[in-house]
């Protein structure tokens, strides 16, 4: 079968009942993405699919419908993603291991709503845990994001 990851197309012989995120990681090498709990409880699996968050732990591989992005295809050190860029000047990770997931859920409700509400903020971000109890940063490196995307 044939995905398309962060602009490129791969050819996978794997079987289509493997979730995304075993292929993303296992195959593709795209590490930045993380198992956390395996069964839609956690977030940090969130890619998205044709520009929507979806935890890649419970999407199969022959269900994939729509280009996938990952943290790698999201921005760069030099041209980081809006919300990326938030993420460093909130200095919001701790161990780290559950922002890639959050990021991309981030920029997910903001693509779709660029100036949400502290209820949208929440609502949004419901599904993504963090061990650390980053929330407070996550919050205001949203509210900052959406800023510099020109919401309020
Ligand atoms: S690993 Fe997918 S939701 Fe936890
Ligand atoms: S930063 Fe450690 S789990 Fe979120």
């Amino acid at each position: 079968m044939e995905i398309i990851v962060n602009g490129t197309s791969h050819r996978l012989s794997a079987d289509p009942d493997m979730p995304l995120l075993w292929a993303l990681r296992d195959i593709l090498g795209l590490t930045g993405t993380k198992y956390g709990c395996g069964a839609a409880a956690c977030g940090a699996c969130t890619v998205h699919q044709g520009g929507r968050a979806v935890l890649s732990c419970q999407l199969l591989l022959g269900d994939v419908a729509g280009e996938i992005t990952t943290i790698e295809g999201l921005g760069t050190p030099e041209a980081p993603h809006p919300v990326q860029a938030a993420w460093i000047e909130q200095q919001v990770a701790q161990c780290g291991y559950c922002q890639s997931g959050q990021i991309m859920a981030a920029a997910a409700l903001l693509a779709g709503n660029p100036a949400p509400s502290d209820d949208e903020i929440d609502a949004a971000m419901e599904v993504n845990l963090c061990r650390c109890a980053t929330y407070p940063r996550i919050r205001a490196a949203i509210r900052s994001a959406a800023l510099r995307l020109g919401g309020s």
